[in-house]
């Protein structure tokens, strides 16, 4: 069933009728919560994929991303705010970071707002460095600043 399993969590790809639980998550994680539409959208991409992880039957953390040749590109992530700080997003990175290297992407890229202190320390723990900032980049006008990273193999 699943692409990764550990004693307490597994982690695997999102079907159609998760729906309803990645909406739920995302609605508590997000002060722009994605829309039922974009997640749809996510489903039907075929470059597209959405990790979910779990604690047995219960969802606590995502990860959408896009392997557009071979660059990863890195478009949500979020973890239940009672599971937070506990490695679950370093855990939900690593595997998306190992799978798309497995697969011949040869780096990372994302965008993150620029007062997201968290995601950014997350971020920059796995080697992700700044190379610019969009401006007004989010509907109420923060900026965004984009990251990247190399993936090898090694
Ligand atoms: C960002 C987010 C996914 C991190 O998830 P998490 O499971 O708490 O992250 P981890 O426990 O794996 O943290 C790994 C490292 O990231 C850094 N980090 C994570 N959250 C942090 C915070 N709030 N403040 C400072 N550093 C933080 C730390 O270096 C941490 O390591 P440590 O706990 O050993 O110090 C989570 O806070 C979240 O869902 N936020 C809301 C949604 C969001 O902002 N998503 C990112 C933009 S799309």
């Amino acid at each position: 069933m699943s692409a990764f399993a550990s004693e307490f969590f597994s982690i695997r790809v999102m079907l159609a009728g998760d729906l309803d639980a990645v909406l739920e998550l995302e609605r508590r994680c997000h002060v722009s919560p994605w829309s039922a539409q974009l997640f749809e959208e996510e489903l039907s991409r075929n470059y597209s994929t959405v990790d979910l992880l779990w604690q047995s039957q219960r969802l606590v953390g995502y990860l959408c991303s896009w392997q557009i040749c071979d660059e990863l590109h890195i478009l949500n992530v979020a973890v239940d705010p009672s599971f937070r700080r506990r490695g679950l997003g370093r855990l939900l990175l690593s595997h998306v970071l190992d799978r798309s290297c497995a697969s011949g992407c040869t780096r990372a890229l994302l965008e993150v707002r620029a007062g997201n202190s968290g995601a950014l320390c997350l971020y920059q723990g796995f080697d992700f460095k700044i190379i610019g900032r969009r401006a007004k980049y989010y509907p109420d006008g923060e900026d965004a600043l984009v990251m990247e990273r190399e993936i090898s193999c090694d």
